[in-house]
Parts: C-alpha cells; sequence; structure tokens
C-alpha cells in the first residue's frame, strides 16, 4: 500500500483526490474531497487517539460518517468521541476496519501497523491525516495558519475572532480549546474553515487553502527537512496554491523572505513597513497592550490575556486576517481581550503568592527561549524549569541551538528524550542537552533520566517566590501536575505550621538518617509546638494522608522509595527543650538523648550516664525502649506525655504504661511529645567517671562509620553482634553496604549505598544464621518507606 501521495512535491503535481489514489495493489478511484464532504461513508481512523486525529474523527461524524478509530491507549478524547458515535477499539486489531471503506492514519503510526498491513493486502484505499484535512478543506473557504511556532494558539484565535464576528467558521486545531469547545468542529452555516497546518513532515503543501498565514519559518523537523532551503520550498509551494491573501509575519526574516515578492500578500509587525502594525506596547505579567493601525490609519487599542511579545505577533496576524475578511476592528478586539489560552500554552497549574507553575509545550530552541523569555518576565524571584526533549532526531539535529536556550532559567532539570515515534538514537539522551548547557556556561543544569522523579527533582530545589515551568511536547506536563496536586497540600501544611515551622516537598531522608540512606519524604513537616503537632495529626486524619514521625533517624532503614504521606519531624521550639526540675530531668521529644545525660550530669542525678551512648533523641528512644550499657530507656521514664490519633494530649505515668524489650506498643499509633526521667542523686566524679566508661565502651567495640546502630535484637541465646562476628560475616558486603569489621551488628554505608543494598545484606545474614545455628534474627532497626 502507498498512502495517496507519499510526497509534498508529488501531491502538488497530481492533487490527490483528484485522480485515482494509487496503491501497490491496484488503482482505487477517489474523489477524497466529495467522499468526505458529500457522501457519507465508514472510516477507520488508525491512531485515533493523538491530538491531531481526533480532531479528524470530530469532524468526519459531524459530517455524517460512520467512524471507528483504534490506538493503544483511550483517552479522556476518546472518550468524549465515544459519546458522539466513535467506535473505538483499544488495539489496532484489522477487523476492527474491516468494513470500513477508507483508512486514514496519523503520522506517529508505522507501516507494519496491522490495520495498515491488511488495508495494503486488500487494496482497501488509505489517507493521512493531512490529506483527509486538506480534502475536507476544500469543502469551504480554507484559512490555513502555517509557521513553526504558535500555530495553535493562533488558529484558535482566528476562529475565535471569526465565531464572534458572525461567520460561523469550522474550525481544526492541534489540541484541546476550551475556549472554544473541542479541538475540531463543523458548522455547516459558515464558510470559512480555519486549520492548523502542520509543516513537519511536508503535508502542508496538499492544502489549497484561500487564505494563508505564516507565522514563521525557521530549521525545524529536520528529521524531515535536508535544510532551511528545503523547507522554505514547500512553503513556497503553499503559496503557489493559496489562491486568496498571504499573510506574513514582517518581522520574522524567512516569513518576510517568502511574502515580500508578493502582490497579495499582507504583512504585519512591529516594523514600520508592516500593513497592520502594532505600536506603543505593553507587556504585563498574563498579557499586553497596543495599538493597531493599518498602514497610516489607526484602528484602536487591543488587549491580550495570554502572555508574551510572540503573542502580540500572534495576534496582529489575526487580526490582519480577519480585518480583510471583513470583521469590524472593535469586534476583533472585543474577542481577542477574551481569548484563553490552549491548554499546554503557558497553561498555568498553580498559582500562589509563593509559588506559579507554569505548563508549556515549547520544544524547541526558540519557544523555549521565548516562553523563559516571558517566564522571567513575570518577575518572581527564580526561574526553574524541567525539560523534555522531544524526539531523538531534533534533540540530536539542534543540541547547540539547545545549549543556548535556557538563558533565561536559575535552574535547569532535564529529563531524557521522549521518543513520539522514533527508534532511539545512540548517545542522545538528555544528558546530550545538560551538557550542551554546562559547554555554554550555564551552572544550573542537572540530569534526571527517569521522569517520574522529575516533579520530586525540581519539588526539592522550591524556595518561596519561584516560577516552576515544565517544557516539552511529551508528557513532562503530568509532572507539573503531580508537583502542582502536592503544593496544594504543602501549602496548607505551611498555614499549620506558620512562619516558624517548616515544610518541604521531596525531602531525601538519606540526609535524615544517621545512616544516610533512604528515599524522599512527600511532605517534610517541623512543626515547633505541640499544638501544632496537634493540629498536624487532625490534619492528616482529615485528609487521610499518611503520618509517619521521624526523630534523629538513628534506628531507622527507609527503602529508596522514601515516604509517602507526611513525614512529621518534631524539632526546635519546646520540642528541643531539656529542663531539670530536682531530681526529674523533663526533655522534649526532639531533644539527644545523650542532652539528658549531660543535664544529669549538670543537676547530680546518676543513672542516666548509658544515654551518652545512644545517637538518637528522645522520641526515637521512648518508641523502641532504647538501651546500652545494659540499661534501658524505661527504667529511668516517670511519665510520658503524648498526642492520640486525635491530637488530644495525654500525660501517663510509668506505671500505667506497657513496655517490652526494645518495643513500646502505645507510639504505633500515638505520638510522644515530651517525657520525664528521673535517675538518682550521685556524686558528679562518678557520673563523670560512667559517662566517660560508656564513651570508652562505644568507641572501641562501635564504629565510627555511618550506620543505623545495632541492625538486629539480641537473640537469647547469644548477642547479635557475637554470633555474626563467630559465621564469618565481618566486612561482608552487597555494593557499599558492609557488614563492620568493628561490631558485627553495626552495618556500615561505605558512601552511596541503597536502602535496597542494605535490605539484602540483612537477608543475607539472616539466612546464614539460620541455616549454620538454627537462630531467627529479628531486625532492631525500624525498616519503612516504599520500594525504590
Ligand atoms: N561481640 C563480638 N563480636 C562483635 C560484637 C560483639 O564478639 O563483633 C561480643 C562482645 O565482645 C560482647 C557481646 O558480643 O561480649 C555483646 O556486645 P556489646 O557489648 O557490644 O553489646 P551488644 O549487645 O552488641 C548492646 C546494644 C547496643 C549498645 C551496647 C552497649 C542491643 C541490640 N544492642 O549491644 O545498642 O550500644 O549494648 O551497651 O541491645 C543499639 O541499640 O542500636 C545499640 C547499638
Amino acid at each position: 500500500m502507498k498512502p495517496v501521495s507519499e510526497n509534498p512535491s508529488a501531491a502538488a503535481q497530481s492533487p490527490p483526490w483528484t485522480g485515482p489514489v494509487a496503491t501497490s495493489e491496484r488503482a482505487v478511484p477517489l474523489d477524497l474531497p466529495g467522499f468526505l464532504t458529500r457522501e457519507r461513508h465508514r472510516i477507520h481512523l488508525v491512531g485515533v487517539a493523538g491530538s491531531g486525529m481526533s480532531g479528524i474523527a470530530a469532524l468526519l461524524i459531524e459530517l455524517g460518517h460512520t467512524v471507528s478509530g483504534s490506538d493503544k491507549v483511550g483517552t479522556l478524547e476518546t472518550d468524549r468521541l465515544r459519546r458522539l458515535g466513535l467506535r473505538f477499539s483499544e488495539q489496532h486489531r484489522p477487523e476492527a476496519a474491516d468494513g470500513a471503506d477508507l483508512i486514514v492514519f496519523s503520522s506517529a503510526i508505522k507501516s507494519d501497523n496491522p490495520i495498515l498491513v491488511s488495508a495494503r493486502n486488500g487494496g482497501k484505499p488509505t489517507a493521512r491525516r493531512a490529506e483527509a484535512l486538506a480534502a475536507i478543506m476544500r469543502h469551504k473557504h480554507g484559512v490555513l495558519i502555517a509557521g513553526m511556532h504558535g500555530k495553535t494558539t493562533t488558529s484558535a484565535m482566528t476562529a475565535l475572532v471569526l465565531r464572534e464576528g458572525g461567520l460561523h467558521p469550522s474550525h481544526y486545531v492541534g489540541a484541546e480549546i476550551p475556549i472554544l469547545g473541542t479541538n475540531a468542529h463543523w458548522d455547516s452555516r459558515g464558510e470559512y474553515f480555519v486549520a492548523e497546518g502542520d509543516e513537519s513532515d511536508g503535508t502542508i503543501a496538499l492544502f489549497r487553502p484561500e487564505h494563508t498565514l505564516i507565522l514563521n519559518i525557521e530549521e525545524e523537523h529536520l528529521d524531515f527537512y535536508a535544510d532551511l532551503a528545503a523547507i522554505e520550498k514547500v512553503f513556497a509551494q503553499l503559496i503557489t496554491q493559496t489562491t486568496g491573501k498571504v499573510f506574513y509575519n514582517i518581522d520574522d526574516k524567512n516569513a518576510a523572505q517568502v511574502g515580500r515578492s508578493l502582490t497579495r500578500g499582507i504583512s504585519y509587525g512591529f516594523n514600520d513597513n508592516a500593513d497592520y502594525r502594532a505600536l506603543d506596547i505593553r507587556l504585563r505579567n498574563f498579557g499586553s497592550t497596543f495599538r493597531v493601525s493599518h498602514r497610516a490609519k489607526e484602528l484602536g487599542e487591543a488587549v491580550l490575556n495570554v502572555p508574551g511579545q510572540h503573542n502580540v505577533h500572534n495576534a496582529l496576524g489575526v487580526i490582519a486576517l480577519a480585518s480583510e475578511l471583513g470583521v469590524g476592528f472593535e469586534k476583533i478586539a472585543r474577542s481577542l481581550a477574551t481569548f484563553e489560552h490552549a491548554r499546554r500554552r503557558f497553561e498555568i497549574k498553580y498559582d500562589s503568592p509563593r509559588f506559579l507553575l507554569v505548563d508549556d509545550y515549547g520544544h524547541h530552541p526558540t519557544e523555549i527561549r521565548a516562553t523563559l523569555g516571558t517566564a522571567r518576565f513575570i518577575g518572581r524571584k527564580r526561574v526553574l524549569t524541567m525539560f523534555q526533549p522531544h524526539r531523538y532526531s531534533r534533540t540530536k539535529a539542534l543540541r547547540t541551538e539547545f545549549g543556548r536556550a535556557f538563558d533565561d532559567a536559575d535552574r535547569v532539570v532535564v529529563t531524557d528524550v521522549y521518543p513520539s515515534n522514533e527508534a532511539p538514537i545512540p548517545g542522545v539522551t538528555g544528558q546530550m542537552i545538560v551538557d550542551e548547557i554546562a559547554a555554554h556556561g550555564h551552572r544550573g543544569a542537572s540530569y534526571e533520566a527517569r521522569l517520574e522523579r522529575l516533579h520530586r527533582v525540581v519539588g526539592n530545589m522550591l524556595e518561596s517566590g519561584d516560577l516552576v515551568l515544565s517544557l516539552g511536547a511529551g508528557n513532562i506536563h503530568e509532572q507539573l501536575s503531580a508537583l502542582a496536586a502536592d503544593l496544594v497540600i504543602a501549602e496548607k501544611l505551611k498555614q499549620i505550621v506558620g512562619e516558624d515551622g517548616e515544610i518541604r516537598l521531596y525531602e531525601p531522608l538519606s540526609k535524615h538518617t544517621t545512616l544516610r540512606v533512604g528515599g524522599p519524604a512527600q511532605f517534610w513537616v517541623e512543626p515547633r509546638s505541640e499544638n501544632t503537632f496537634a493540629e498536624l495529626i487532625r490534619f492528616c486524619r482529615d485528609e487521610h494522608l499518611p503520618l509517619f514521625v521521624m526523630g534523629r533517624g538513628s534506628n531507622l532503614l527507609i527503602r529508596d522509595g522514601g515516604i509517602r504521606g507526611v513525614v512529621i519531624h518534631p524539632c526546635g521550639g519546646d520540642f528541643d527543650k531539656v529542663e531539670i526540675n530536682g531530681a526529674e530531668i523533663t526533655a522534649g521529644v526532639g531533644a539527644k538523648l545523650k542532652e539528658v545525660a549531660y543535664a544529669g550530669k549538670a543537676a547530680g542525678i546518676g543513672g542516666l550516664e548509658w544515654m551518652e551512648g545512644i545517637p538518637g533523641a528522645v522520641g526515637g528512644s521512648l518508641r523502641m525502649n532504647a538501651g546500652a550499657m545494659g540499661a534501658q530507656t524505661f527504667e529511668n521514664v516517670v511519665r510520658v506525655r503524648y498526642l492520640d490519633a486525635s491530637g488530644e494530649a495525654h500525660t501517663k505515668k510509668r506505671d500505667e504504661l506497657e513496655v517490652y524489650y526494645r518495643n513500646f506498643p502505645l507510639l504505633e499509633k500515638n505520638f510522644a511529645v515530651s517525657a520525664v526521667f528521673c535517675g538518682k542523686p550521685a556524686p558528679v566524679e562518678e557520673i563523670v567517671r560512667k559517662l566517660e566508661a560508656s564513651q570508652h565502651k562505644r568507641r572501641t567495640s562501635q564504629p565510627a562509620a555511618k550506620s543505623a546502630g545495632c541492625i538486629f535484637k539480641n537473640p537469647d541465646s547469644c548477642p547479635a553482634g557475637k554470633l555474626i562476628d563467630e559465621l564469618g560475616l565481618k566486612n561482608s558486603r552487597v555494593g557499599k553496604a558492609r557488614v563492620s569489621e568493628v561490631h558485627g551488628n553495626f552495618i556500615v554505608n561505605d558512601g552511596g549505598a541503597t536502602a535496597t543494598e542494605m535490605l539484602e545484606l540483612i537477608q543475607n545474614i539472616r539466612a546464614t544464621a539460620f541455616a549454620r545455628r538454627g537462630i531467627e534474627l529479628e531486625t532492631e532497626v525500624q525498616i519503612v518507606g516504599e520500594p525504590g
């Protein structure tokens, strides 16, 4: 099977719908415009979920055809089309297209697609998306919007302005346009058809519009075109096929080049010589105001509610076109002022005094520069950008230009290439762009290969006042949406903790564990008072957010996927206080256990010296009933104050509490706030001696390297450290996780170890202990979080 036409120049010589359709099997006579607009048929669309194809489906349904479509995945758009009558199959099976008289296929569909193969074998006619569109358009006065950047916005603006001008235009634009209702619509009442022409594969030369609007011409789509000259040739051909006027942007060198010599050319721009000219341009944060003149005549003022200078150009093209079609300037200006952005064109996803999140489809260096210029102009403190390159061929061809496109961004995080329909090119990854940005002298670029992690990387950089921009034509916007959803919660948490407290998104927990291992916390929250802590507990309960409380992370092994929900780290304020009242010491859960020992020394209270050897905070030692030197926490506890699952505060005395070896079950569902400790009056020299003994024991028998303390509980039969030592497992390792040579019950992080490595090593030890000694080692260290 051969598509109706394989290349644009062939199409120009012999328009596809006027003659027989060539297939490798046989010729099928088909007058495509008549077939699509005057007759009723059964038509199948391959790749119907694509933004361009779904528009064709909508038009064909409105034209009265029986339409079926297939795609590898359904979308909201295919759901909407189903409600209009599309028969959708979520798989490309030939049977789905059995009864079809014509197959229309997306340019993303490969020639070995089963439906296309079956059509080829059956000699069934096929047409490319652009051919179908061009044919439908022939039924009306076509208005084609062409150019490398701004097509969707400008074609949507045109459709809106003509609609408000009472012309009942039909339209086809390449994205969902909320203000237009749908991305495509057939209005039998009107004469005009406004369409966005896609130049990426040369099919733009299939169109024979009445009017053409050329926004800009630049080197792009070098997977298809040899060079700029080849692109210009296609545009020149489009112009010869345009029967009416050609509107062109005089400020774009290449567009001006092709438009200048035309007698039916109408120019627009900022240049003195433009037929339609913008003057006195005032850019605002999310829009602009400018005056418009036609030759020497002042038309009036236009207000735009879409940002950036490039949109002034786009609107000016629309003003020129609509004016020439007879719409009065006042009407044009009124509808332009109501124009809202197409989805993914500087779309504001989140806006608060602290943060602004914007998504944009920009994927060519020129678009990226323009969008970043707009973002910078808005005047937030910093611009953080996440970028997903689109197509290997473009990434490779324009790598140097990409390197220079991010000057207006403070930070750029680049992920891997969105392939579209391309096979990978070896060596072409997001890293290539990062290298180019760095080579250009920008110091803020980094690479994150895994797309699903991008929102976390950028989210963790966030500071109040930042603007975050997601850029790319693939699926990067989903990452910005994920960030926006989390920011909504983060901002509520911020309100609860107030100025004093701290909230961070996706905080790496490896920074907060003594083992230096652990993925991120979705929400890291530091309250400074008991009331705030209580309010946080209630908030998490009401919002169904998982809650985890973490102290100094000395006895924790957090998995590499981090912790979902809210991680509360009570520290500072009330939580760090250590107060001596006679023979009692009251300490907040954020205080180090060591400090209790030293407070004891200061007050002449003995029996707390062992606490010197515990690296954790009071909260953790309560939770675990931590111990050392033969003593354990609850031997010294008098009272515990805690918050219950509703945030209510309670104080319980020691004899009311159930406590076990390395376990205090009350804190499984409740949250300690403070504890009162007691010891026995003792001479300071004796306390000092015991403190030194503890220090000596720790320094001589335990490693100084990064660890989580003892990994296993001591089994009854033998201390775990001794057992592991006897099993000869010291220094055994998995990656950077290693059993300490100093003490067998410690696993140390030799630098950059992962939780996965730690867990594997733990498993190895347990398996060996069981196999060789029949002992089931139980972990003392708390293991939490999601797998990486
Ligand atoms: N031993 C070996 N080889 C080793 C390690 C230890 O033969 O590699 C022997 C020691 O010589 C000693 C016995 O095993 O005879 C017990 O060792 P240690 O005195 O170091 O005490 P432990 O039971 O291993 C406990 C706590 C530690 C605390 C120390 C010091 C547990 C699970 N561990 O260790 O607590 O610091 O006593 O008092 O109860 C922790 O909980 O995270 C922790 C480190």
